[in-house]
């Protein structure tokens, strides 16, 4: 292949996005690393992506963010996604005490019933747009619970995230900033608010680490809450509306998980899988360095992108075959290594709630034939509007 044809593909261009699970399969097959122009290189295979997750001191988070973030300070970047050892060590050992998996069990309960009232009323309305009544309220509220937040702004804190993720990932650095600013400020009031009238929250406990150990000072606890309101929603978001798009169009294995809903768990890792909600993350070199033939000079920028990669034929036998069953499944949707997702309990217990309330509460549902449907751009990969039929 000549550089030219590699320096030809752009994530954003519109054929890229039509479909985005075909559009990447292409690509990874032609060539393991693409490069776009103002974005730098995209990894697109299984094991080059698992080996540079491996390999923090060459691949760095930091600088990654650094780079797409300029104009904030160390410890207004997300933390501990913007950091490299030894401070992400230090801060990933403190936040792990949050989504310890008995800490994560006690909003079991409460995401149950937000789930459940929200597919209920769809049910009873017979025909209702799944992302705007479900995959977008549920996880974003569940995730408030979790937080210990009101869930009154779930919608604006729902449209700040989705504009970020798209402003970083384009390069619009002003509105990147703007957003910044307005989430810092937004999530300040709440920190000050705590302080004078602390709640059994996280917010609270974030400022008694810091007040007791030193650990934490308010820009920090900021930057980590506005890293979880970002992180927390987001990709489950994304994938279950992936999940429920996908059983929706596929009736038999919609059937296959009434039959038998005891591999409802080892269909949602096929599912991530197959189509993986969170498509890609950041990473720079740090030093000259060769991945699979392809030479990396210091400070360039990769693009980990994991749909592609979690279809890699070369680790995945019939990668566009959605096989409940598969075994072994060591896909990378949570990523790996040092920086692999620390809510993945809390987002796998979402999941499986939302679905299990979704086949509780129908005999069946299908994509409605006169309806909507939708799905975003890169670098979000999830319907946005999705008119399904559900029968009780
Ligand atoms: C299905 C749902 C989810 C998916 C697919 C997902 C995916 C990911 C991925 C791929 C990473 C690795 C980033 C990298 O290596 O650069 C990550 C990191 C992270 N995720 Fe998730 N995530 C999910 C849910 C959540 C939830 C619910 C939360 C919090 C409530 C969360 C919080 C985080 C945090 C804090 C990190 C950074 C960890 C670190 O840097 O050490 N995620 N996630």
């Amino acid at each position: 292949m000549t550089s030219s044809e590699k320096q030809a593909w752009c994530p954003f261009a519109a054929e890229m996005n039509l479909d985005q699970r075909a559009s990447y399969d292409k690509l990874r097959d032609k060539q393991p690393f693409a490069k776009a122009e103002n974005f730098g290189w995209t990894a697109l295979r299984y094991q080059d992506v698992f080996d540079i997750m491996k390999n923090p001191d060459e691949f760095s988070n930091a600088t990654a963010w650094a780079a797409i973030d300029p104009n904030l300070t160390p410890d207004q970047r997300a933390i501990p996604l913007a950091l490299d050892p030894p401070e992400h060590t230090e801060y990933r050992k403190l936040l792990r005490e949050l989504f310890l998996p008995k800490r994560v069990n006690l909003y079991e309960g409460q995401a149950r019933d937000k789930a459940g009232a929200m597919i209920q009323a769809m049910v009873d309305a017979g025909k209702a747009d799944a992302v705007a009544h479900f995959t977008d309220p549920y996880p974003v509220r569940s995730l408030c619970a979790f937080l210990g937040w009101d869930d009154d702004n779930w919608q604006n804190i729902k449209r700040w995230s989705r504009e970020l993720t798209s402003a970083r990932a384009a390069g619009r650095q002003e509105e990147a900033d703007a957003l910044f600013t307005m989430w810092r400020g937004y999530i300040d009031k709440v920190l000050q608010q705590r302080k004078t009238a602390p709640k059994e929250d996280v917010t609270s406990w974030l400022i008694e680490l810091g007040q007791d150990g030193e650990v934490l000072n308010d820009e920090q606890i900021i930057s980590i809450l506005r890293l979880l309101l970002v992180a927390g929603h987001g990709t489950t978001t994304s994938a279950l509306g992936n999940m429920i798009e996908y059983l929706a169009l596929h009736p038999e294995k919609q059937q296959q998980l009434r039959d038998n809903p005891k591999i409802l768990p080892s269909a949602i890792e096929e599912m991530l899988r197959y189509d993986s909600p969170q498509m890609v993350m950041p990473r720079r070199t740090t030093c000259p360095v060769d991945v699979n033939g392809q030479h990396f000079e210091a400070n360039e920028s990769i693009w980990l992108n994991f749909l592609a990669a979690n279809r890699d034929p070369e680790k995945f036998p019939n990668p566009d075959e959605c096989n409940f069953e598969r075994r072994p499944n060591q896909h990378m949707a949570f990523g790996a290594g040092i920086h692999t997702c620390l809510g993945a309990i809390f987002g796998r217990m979402e999941v499986r709630v939302g679905l299990e309330e979704l086949f509780a509460k129908t005999s069946w549902f299908e994509m409605a034939p006169d309806g909507e449907h939708e799905r975003s751009n890169f670098p979000h990969n999830h319907p946005t509007k999705m008119d399904i039929i559900f029968r009780s």
